[in-house]
C-alpha cells in the first residue's frame, strides 16, 4: 500500500448544513465551554502559527492547534469525559443541563447526596486518562479498560489519576464491548465515546465537550486576523473528534469547509467506509497494530459518521511513516515557526499535510482538496509525547522512517 492514500467521499453534500451538525453549534459550544471554564485547570490551548512552513508548502496558513497543553494531561480527550461526567451527575441531581458546572455538580451537598458513583470506560489511552482526571476533579471513581498491547506509560498515567485500569487480552472495539458489559453488570455508569443503537447520550455528550476546542479554535483564528479555516485534516479512531469539529465549523459557516479524516492503514474504517460508497459505517478488520493508538479503532461511531458521510470531502489513510514524520516536523519545524511536542496520533494530520503538498504523486490529491495558495489549514495536534518511549524513539533516532 502506498505511504498515503485519498478515499474520495462520494456522498458528500453540495451545499447546506445536514441536521446532524446541529447539536454542535456555536449555543453549545458557548455552554460546554462555559462549563469547561469552572474547572480549575482550564486554560485555552496555544494556536500555533507556521508561517513559514506554509510558505514551503505553498500554502496561505497553516495552523496548529496544541492539544499537548490540555489540562496538564496532554491530550484533547478530558474536554469530551469532563463535560458527560459533568452533565450525568447534573442528571442524578435533577439539575438542568444548560445549568450543570463544576462546582454544582461537585458541591459538597452534591457529593453528599450522590455518594461515590463509579464510571467506567474503555480506552486507547487518552480518554481513559481524561475520564480518570474527571472523575478525581468531580470525586468519582473511575474503572478503566485498555486494549491489549497498550503502552505502560499510558496505563501508568490512568493509574496516577486513582482509577482501576485493567489491560485485556482484547483489541479495542472488543474492550469497548468488555467495558461495556462490566458497566451493567456492576452498577456503574458507562461514559464511552463511541455510540452504538440504544446509547447515544453519553456519546453525544462527549462529542460536545469537544466543541470547546473548536470555539477557542476560531476565536484564535478571528483575532489573528485569519478568518475561518478552509481545509480541515481530522484524526479519526472512532470518528467523534473528527465528527464534532467538522460540524461544529459547518453549522457556523453555514457550509462544510473541506475536511478529510486521518487514520492509520491498519485501522482505515473511515476509509473503507467512504470507499464502500453505500452510506454505511463499515468495520476494519484485522490486529489494527500501529503506532497511532489513539486511532487503533474499527468501526465508526454512528453519530459522528452520519455528520462524515455528509460532508467530509473523504479520508486519508496513512503509513506509519507519515505521522512519524509528522512528529518530526513539528519538533523540529522550519525556521522561525514555533515547535510543537506531538504525539503519534496528535502528528498524523500535520504528517499527511506535509506528503500531499511535497509528493509530485500526490498532485492529484492537491488539486481534488483544493490546496493552494489561498488555503488556511487547521490541523489539531491532539496529544503530546503520551508515550514517552516511543515519542523519543520516533523524535530523536529517527525510528519509522517515510523518505
Ligand atoms: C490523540 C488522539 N487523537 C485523535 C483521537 C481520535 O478521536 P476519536 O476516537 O474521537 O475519533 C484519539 C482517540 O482516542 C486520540 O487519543
Amino acid at each position: 500500500m502506498d505511504d498515503l492514500v485519498l478515499c474520495p467521499n462520494p456522498l458528500r453534500l453540495a451545499a447546506g448544513v445536514d441536521a446532524a451538525c446541529l447539536p454542535f453549534g456555536m449555543e453549545t459550544a458557548r455552554r460546554t465551554r462555559a462549563f469547561h471554564q469552572g474547572l480549575s485547570a482550564y486554560q485555552p490551548t496555544p494556536l500555533a502559527c507556521l508561517p513559514h512552513l506554509a510558505r514551503a508548502l505553498g500554502l496561505g496558513a497553516v495552523l496548529v492547534k496544541d492539544e499537548s497543553k490540555r489540562f496538564g494531561l496532554k491530550a484533547f480527550k478530558a474536554l469530551g469525559g469532563s463535560y458527560a461526567m459533568g452533565l450525568a451527575l447534573a442528571d442524578a441531581l435533577g439539575i438542568p443541563a444548560q445549568e450543570a458546572s463544576p462546582a454544582r455538580v461537585a458541591s459538597p451537598e452534591a457529593r453528599r447526596r450522590l455518594g461515590q458513583m463509579r464510571f467506567v470506560t474503555a480506552t486507547d489511552g487518552n480518554h481513559g486518562r481524561g475520564v480518570a482526571w474527571a472523575a478525581r476533579e468531580l470525586g468519582h471513581r473511575a474503572e478503566v479498560f485498555m486494549p491489549k498491547g497498550s503502552a505502560r506509560a499510558r496505563v501508568e498515567a490512568i493509574r496516577a489519576l486513582g482509577a482501576e485500569c485493567t489491560v485485556t487480552e482484547l483489541g479495542y472495539d472488543d474492550t469497548v464491548r468488555l467495558a461495556a458489559r462490566h458497566a451493567e453488570a456492576c452498577g456503574g455508569m458507562l461514559l464511552q465515546d463511541t455510540a452504538w443503537p440504544g446509547y447515544e447520550q453519553a456519546p453525544l455528550r462527549i462529542m460536545q465537550g469537544y466543541c470547546t476546542l473548536a470555539l477557542e479554535c476560531l476565536e484564535q483564528m478571528d483575532a489573528a486576523g485569519l478568518g475561518l479555516p478552509t481545509h480541515l485534516f481530522l484524526q479519526a479512531g472512532v470518528g467523534s473528534f473528527a465528527g464534532a469539529l467538522l460540524a461544529f465549523f459547518t453549522a457556523h459557516a453555514g457550509k462544510a469547509p473541506v475536511a478529510c479524516t486521518v487514520e492509520p492503514h491498519a485501522a482505515n474504517c473511515h476509509c473503507l467506509s467512504f470507499e464502500e460508497g453505500d452510506g454505511k459505517p463499515h468495520a476494519a478488520a484485522g490486529p489494527m497494530d500501529t503506532i497511532m493508538a489513539g486511532l487503533a479503532c474499527g468501526e465508526p461511531n454512528p453519530l459522528s459518521w452520519q455528520i462524515l458521510k455528509n460532508h467530509a470531502a473523504g479520508g486519508l489513510s496513512l503509513g506509519e511513516g507519515v505521522a512519524a514524520n509528522g512528529m518530526r516536523l513539528l519538533a523540529a519545524p522550519e525556521s522561525g515557526d514555533p515547535a510543537v511536542v506531538s504525539g503519534e496520533s496528535g502528528a498524523s494530520a500535520m504528517g499527511a499535510l506535509e506528503y500531499l503538498m511535497t509528493r509530485e504523486s500526490m498532485a492529484e490529491n492537491r488539486a481534488l482538496l483544493g490546496l493552494g495558495p489561498s488555503s488556511r489549514v487547521l490541523v489539531v495536534s491532539t496529544e503530546g509525547d503520551t508515550n514517552p518511549a516511543m515519542y523519543r524513539d520516533v523524535v530523536r533516532y529517527g525510528r519509522f522512517a517515510c523518505l
